[in-house]
C-alpha cells in the first residue's frame, strides 16, 4: 500500500464536467416500477468479503475454458493448438487479465456515472435507485480488482472505453448519461459478463460474475424502465440527439478502427506470454473462414445487434434513420452475411429483448 497523500501518483488529471445538480422536493413515490426496483436492489445487496471464497487458488485447468473475448475463436487455430500447456495458460491468464482490467475500469466509470445520476435525475425514485447502483458499482470495482490481483496485474484502460466513459461523465444531459451508461456500456458489459460467466469453469470467477451479472441486469432494467417512460415526452430534435449519442457510444466501442487499437494493446501482452503475436495473427488470417463457420448463431450476432439495439428499440430510440446508421456501421465491420444486406433484413434479424434479463444472463432463459 502506498503512503497516504493528498495527491496520489496514480490518479489522472481530472475531467471537467457539465453536470447540473437537481433537488426534488416531492418525496412521494411517483415512478412505481423504479421504486420497486430500488427495494429489490436493497434486498439483493451482498458482501464481497463474506459471500465469495477468496482463499481458493485459481484452478488453472478449469480456467482454460474462460473465453478470450476477441472477435474470433483464436483458441481453435492450429497455432494455438500447437502450444504447450504452460504457454496456453500464460496466454489465457494474461488475455483474461487484460479483459478483466477493462471491466474493472468500466466499473469505476459506472460508479461515477451512477453517483452523478443521484445528483442529476429529477425524480425521487430514480435518485434512490441510482444510490443503490452506486453501492453495487463500488462492490464491482472491489471484486474485479481483487480477482485480477490473484490472476495477473491491472492493465491500462483501452482508449475507446475511456472515451465513452468520458463522454458519459461530461454531458450535462442526464438522459444521455442513462443512455450511454445503462443502455450502451452496461448492455455490452452484460453481454460479455454473461458469456464469460456461462463458459468459464473457474469456480471463483464464475461465482463472482454470477453476483455481478445479477446486479447488472437490474441496472439495465433501470435504464430501460426509466428511459422508455421519458422518450415519448421528448421533442423530435431531443430524441434524435439521444439516438445519436447511443450510436456514437456504440461506434466508439465496436468500430473496427477502435478494435484495431484494442488489438494493438493486446499484442505486447501476448509477446509477454512467450509467443510470436505475428505468427498467431497470420494463422488466424489463414484459417479465418473455418473459424467464422464454427461460430454459433448468437455469437455471430454480437452484443450490439444481439442486445444493445433491441434495448434501444424497446426504449423508443431506434428510428429508421438511426437504424440505417447502425446497419451501415455493422455491415462495414461484420459484413452483410451477419447483419443483413439491407435495412429491412437487418431489422428483421434483431431479436426481442429477453423477457427476464436476470434469468437470461444466468443462462436460465
Ligand atoms: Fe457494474
Ligand atoms: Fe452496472
Amino acid at each position: 500500500m502506498s503512503e497516504f497523500a493528498l495527491q496520489t501518483p496514480t490518479q489522472d488529471a481530472g475531467l471537467d464536467t457539465a453536470m447540473k445538480v437537481v433537488f426534488q422536493w416531492d418525496y412521494d413515490p411517483q415512478v412505481e416500477e423504479l421504486r420497486r426496483l430500488y427495494v429489490k436492489a436493497t434486498e439483493a445487496q451482498w458482501i464481497a468479503e463474506r459471500d465469495l471464497d477468496w482463499d481458493r487458488p485459481i484452478d488453472h485447468a478449469k480456467f482454460a475454458a474462460t473465453p478470450l473475448g476477441v472477435s474470433l475463436p483464436i483458441e481453435q487455430t492450429s497455432y494455438w493448438q500447437s502450444l504447450s500447456e504452460e504457454t496456453t495458460w500464460e496466454l489465457t491468464r494474461r488475455t483474461a487479465g487484460f479483459r478483466l482490467s477493462n471491466f474493472l475500469h468500466g466499473e469505476q466509470g459506472a460508479l461515477m456515472v451512477a453517483a452523478q445520476l443521484v445528483n442529476a435525475v429529477p425524480h425521487t425514485d430514480a435518485k434512490f435507485y441510482a444510490a443503490t447502483q452506486t453501492m453495487d458499482e463500488a462492490r464491482h470495482v472491489e471484486v474485479f480488482a481483487r480477482y485480477i490481483g490473484k490472476l495477473d496485474e491491472v492493465r491500462p484502460i483501452a482508449p475507446a472505453v475511456k472515451r465513452v466513459l468520458d463522454a458519459t461523465l461530461q454531458t450535462d444531459d442526464w438522459l444521455k448519461k442513462l443512455v450511454g451508461m445503462q443502455i450502451v456500456v452496461e448492455g455490452l458489459a452484460l453481454y460479455s459478463f454473461r458469456e464469460m460467466r456461462n463458459l468459464t469453469e473457474e469456480p471463483l470467477l464464475k461465482d463472482l460474475l454470477t453476483y455481478v451479472a445479477r446486479d447488472e441486469s437490474r441496472h439495465h432494467a433501470y435504464g430501460v424502465q426509466y428511459v422508455e417512460r421519458c422518450v415519448p415526452l421528448l421533442s423530435d430534435a431531443e430524441r434524435t440527439e439521444l439516438e445519436d449519442f447511443a450510436l456514437e457510444a456504440a461506434r466508439t466501442l465496436i468500430d473496427s478502427r477502435n478494435q484495431q487499437t484494442l488489438v494493438s494493446s493486446i499484442l505486447p501482452i501476448w509477446a509477454e506470454a512467450g509467443i510470436d503475436p505475428a505468427e498467431l495473427l497470420a494463422c488466424v488470417a489463414q484459417e479465418r473462414e473455418a473459424l467464422v463457420r464454427n461460430m454459433r448463431g448468437a455469437r455471430r450476432l454480437g452484443p450490439v445487434q444481439g442486445f444493445v439495439i433491441p434495448t434501444l428499440r424497446r426504449c423508443g430510440l431506434l428510428s429508421e434513420r438511426v437504424a440505417a446508421h447502425f446497419h451501415d456501421m455493422l455491415r462495414q465491420n461484420l459484413g452483410s452475411t451477419v447483419v443483413g444486406a439491407d435495412l429491412e433484413e437487418f431489422l428483421e434479424r434483431i431479436p426481442d429483448l429477453p423477457r427476464d434479463t436476470a434469468a437470461w444472463v444466468l443462462g436460465q432463459a
